[in-house]
């Protein structure tokens, strides 16, 4: 249909009510005119100039919301979509439409309970698909992981990249909780060397699989076990490790300070502790300061840098992060 650019928006809704419309082609607008696609030119009501003309293809994506009719709440993980529904039915009607959908996905998941005890691992509901492994990319690095077996969350990308971007070149960095190396990988990208510890195997085996696909292997090392053995093993010898920390991360929010003594003994002169936290509103920092202190001082001079809200946890819980420099007093 070619019509005048005053009247298009009024034809375009004509068009589309007689149900005339080629949703498949882009409306074109050339000089005074726009040349509007339609699917069957003998049904247009009449008074309407049918002309012949190419039109390219629309290339606009379907979204689960197009397909729903409302704004559905989901993250994305690689080729995986994570939902976070109560109700099964509601779930399955999202899954369908991100399959409907023009996103590419692979497997639609759905949280089956908190993450829990010690590896931090949540179980999932399968909607979609069946693998749990995937390869999500985050800042420019790219991290492989099984979601069924790991800890990772994409929610913390903003604050991974807010730490890693105060690395500097040659920096030693300790990350104590290290998952499938999120912290680890970055800070080796800006030329630190990274050590990355953590408790659960397939999170390491990952970790040391990230660490390749980003071509950083050589300034990673990924070490399984306890970080509380990393300093004081159960035999009693002292690792390598002992004093060598510039900066140390500790995203193990709810027990972090069980783990201040141990990157007490990690910590360099001079370090930076990036130490995670869940608390209430009312006082959020304070907890975590006061144990900071408790473990570091008098031996280290302590100051906070920075208190950051990470994201609210729940209704009046904040997941936050204190930076904080300890140096060793003289
Ligand atoms: C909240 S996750 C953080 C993982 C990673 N830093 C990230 O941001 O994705 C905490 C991790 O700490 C590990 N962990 C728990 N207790 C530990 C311990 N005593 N020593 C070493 N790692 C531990 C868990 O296996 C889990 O991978």
């Amino acid at each position: 249909m070619r019509v005048s650019r005053e009247a298009g928006e009024e034809s375009r809704r004509a068009l589309a009510d007689a149900g005339v419309l080629d949703d498949d082609r882009e409306i074109v607008v050339e000089d005074d005119a726009l040349f509007i696609p339609v699917a069957n030119p003998d049904a247009v009501p009449a008074g309407f100039e049918v002309v012949e003309r190419a039109v390219p293809a629309r290339e606009t994506q379907t979204t689960p919301a197009d397909v729903l009719g409302f704004e559905p709440s989901y993250e994305r993980l690689g080729d995986v979509v994570i939902l976070d529904e109560d109700d099964p039915a509601r779930a399955h009607e999202i899954a369908d439409a991100v399959v409907a959908s023009d996103l590419p996905v692979a497997t639609v998941l759905n949280r089956a309970s908190k993450v829990k005890g010690e590896l931090r691992v949540r179980d999932w509901d399968v909607l979609v698909g069946s693998s749990t492994v995937t390869t999500h990319r985050e800042y420019g690095c790219e991290y492989r992981l099984d979601l069924a077996a790991v800890y990772f969350s994409p929610r913390l990308a903003t604050e991974r990249h807010r730490v890693s971007s105060q690395v500097d070149a040659d920096e030693c960095v300790l990350d104590m909780f290290a998952g499938v190396g999120p912290f680890v990988i970055p800070s080796a990208k800006r030329g630190a060397e990274a050590v990355g510890v953590d408790l659960n195997p397939v999170a390491v085996e990952y970790m040391r699989e990230n660490a390749q696909r980003n071509g950083v292997a050589e300034r990673v090392t990924a070490i399984e076990g306890d970080v509380r053995n990393l300093v004081a093993s159960p035999s009693g010898e002292r690792s390598e490790y002992g004093d060598w920390a510039d900066r140390l991360v500790m995203n193990l929010p709810h027990s972090a300070d069980e783990f201040l003594g141990t990157a007490r003994e990690l910590a360099g002169d001079e370090c930076v502790l990036h130490y995670y936290d869940i608390q209430h509103e009312d006082d959020a920092f304070g907890p975590g300061e006061r144990a900071i202190r408790a473990a570091f001082e008098p031996t280290y001079d302590v100051s906070v840098e920075t208190r950051h809200v990470v994201r609210s946890y729940a209704p009046h819980e904040e997941n936050v992060c204190l930076d904080v420099r300890v140096e060793r007093a003289e």
